[in-house]
């Protein structure tokens, strides 16, 4: 009965955001996102008449464009839309999906242990893209000007070029051995075979043929015909297993998002092939049963990492593509579940995670990329984009001008080893044919009452913690300009502790951190690259924030 109350108050209080969410709309538009022209393709095509979700399009597009190692069209993304017409909420699932030839085998080498090049470098590491379906789907179901508006700026800045700021050089040198390996891959991004330096201009007139054959075609332009077969035959001649009917069969899926409240405010969230979302949901519902206002840092600190470790630990045992696997989301979402996980947290000493039935992480940078839009009529897009590791898989076909992901590492390949991110998993998450890997990215709505937020980050297995930490900050009061640039904290179970960017922890509070069980870790490296945007209904305030750590971000509102 509880249960059903709680379902039908919950469904009241949405109901309720929604009709005073349709009443009104910004004054203005705001979008953040990695890179000034990305920024401003978005508003490019908002003044000629687009929606948020055009904008999205030519924001992601640009990205492909201009931030290369971090997202593109050979990747895929997830990408939650709310239309402010009719109030409909849905996530654009346009993850890559395995090879159905895909063959565990390939990512054993022959001593047994697990075959780390194969996993993340060449083709055998490439997924099937989602991108330029997810940007077809986009545009024709949600946005109103044709793909060739949407486009134009992607294809105009591939075909001019631009100078690559210091994040792009700098890791692009970080990839450069990879990328040499394969001669179209070293066309594109080398000089005389090194990595170039500032003041080099980065041209792609391969890629914008390839988005003007988009523009066209759809997506025929680029998983049927000519380009598929030219990805076919050079996927293949360097040992990859795609076919044409991978690409002809690849299908964007539309997903409810998923939905839950805190506090007073809802949160939409990506749900699965995504963890994230189930992530936030058990993380938020454990604090939400604690008095945090009432507690010293330290202890807030301590209760929030008891729950990150609880959660990354259900997402190594449970999570997977939910059109294969049969996962228990009700239950991990459930407030019930939460009371449970909170009774088992002592409040004064970690848990080892060793104590938690058993399921390891380096450190991860920016390569992935989210933007945040927000447009006058209050549709809102959170699109979080990747090609998974920097610069991806490092393999480009010759004659196509993009990078191929290397997201075939979001699987459990080798079943209870370590991906790059220290990500551990079972075979539901092990690939199948055509089936997507398990994801962290977590785009993600914040709706109050008086205020609107659009949230987002790359990072790899710490977007989930560096989103929740985003949206604590958000409901605190903090504006996007902000909280974007704070120093961040994070736990994923194994190893067994907490992560600090330098600032997160006074020495004091990592004393009394220790004192209670935790290990506490300072990292050289700072990680994410937050873009967010916000709304306040009440004063009409707009805020766009570019996360600092990133060089090129850039969030407007205009
Ligand atoms: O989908 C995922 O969770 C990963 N492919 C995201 C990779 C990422 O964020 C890399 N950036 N640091």
């Amino acid at each position: 009965m509880k249960r059903i109350r709680g379902f039908a108050v919950a469904m009241t209080a949405l109901f309720f955001v929604h009709v005073a969410l349709a009443a009104d709309t910004p004054p203005r538009a705001a979008i953040a996102s990695a890179h000034s022209l990305a920024t401003e393709a978005g508003f490019e095509v908002l003044a000629q008449g687009g929606n948020a979700f055009d904008a999205a399009v030519a924001v992601a597009a640009a990205l492909s464009v201009v931030e290369p190692q971090s997202s593109g069209i050979g990747g895929g993304g997830l990408f939650l839309l709310r239309r402010a017409g009719d109030g409909k909420e849905v996530m654009i699932d346009a993850r890559e999906t395995s090879p159905i030839a895909v063959d565990m085998k390939d990512y054993v080498g022959a001593n047994g242990e697990p075959d780390r090049d194969h996993a993340t470098n060449g083709p055998l590491s490439a997924a099937i893209p989602g991108e330029p379906a997810g940007l077809v789907w986009m545009a024709k179901h949600y946005g109103k000007l044709p793909l060739a508006k949407s486009l134009a700026p992607a294809i105009r800045i591939a075909r001019k070029g631009f100078k690559p700021d210091g994040r792009f050089l700098k890791e692009l040198a970080m990839r450069k051995e990879v990328i040499a390996r394969y001669p179209a891959s070293a066309a594109l991004y080398l000089v005389d075979g090194e990595a170039p330096k500032s003041g080099w201009t980065f041209k792609s007139p391969d890629l914008a043929r390839v988005l003007e054959r988009i523009a066209e075609s759809g997506n025929d332009g680029f998983y049927r015909g000519e380009l598929a077969q030219v990805l076919v035959d050079g996927v293949r001649r360097q040992g990859g297993r795609w076919t044409l009917d991978d690409l002809a069969k690849y299908e964007v899926k539309e997903r409810a998002p998923l939905a839950f409240d805190y506090r007073g405010w809802h949160i939409v969230t990506a749900s699965p092939p995504s963890s994230g979302g189930i992530a936030l949901a058990e993380i938020l519902n454990v604090l939400g049963g604690y008095d945090l206002g009432k507690l010293d840092r330290v202890h807030r600190v301590h209760l929030t990492v008891e729950a990150m470790r609880r959660a990354y630990r259900d997402r190594a045992e449970y999570l997977g593509d939910p059109d294969f696997v049969g996962m228990p989301i009700a239950r991990l979402m459930s407030p019930d579940y939460a009371a449970g996980l909170r009774a088992s947290i002592h409040p004064e000493k970690a848990t080892p995670s060793e104590l938690l039935p058993p399921y390891l992480a380096p450190e991860q940078g920016t390569h992935t990329t989210h933007f945040s839009i927000m447009d006058k009529e209050g549709n809102l897009v959170a699109g979080t984009q990747t090609v998974n590791l920097i610069f991806g898989s490092g393999f480009v076909v010759p004659g196509t001008g993009f990078v191929l992901n290397n997201e075939m590492d979001d699987f459990a390949l080798v079943p209870g080893k370590p991906n790059a991110f220290g990500m551990l998993g079972n075979d539901r998450n092990a690939p199948k044919p055509g089936s997507r890997p398990l994801s962290s990215m977590s785009p993600s709505f914040v709706i109050g009452e008086d205020k609107v937020g659009v949230i987002g980050t790359p990072g790899g297995s710490r977007i989930i913690t560096m989103v929740l930490e985003g949206i604590l900050a958000f409901i605190d009061g903090e504006s996007p300009e902000t909280f974007v640039g704070n120093p961040r904290y994070h736990h994923q179970y194994m190893p067994d502790v907490i992560s600090a960017e330098k600032g997160a922890f006074t020495p004091d509070e990592v004393r009394a951190l220790e004192a209670m069980g935790h290990k506490v870790s300072e990292s050289e490296r700072r990680w994410g690259f937050m873009n967010a945007v916000s709304w306040d209904r009440k004063t009409g305030a707009m805020h766009a924030g570019s996360d600092p750590r990133g060089d090129s971000g850039s969030g407007v509102v205009k």
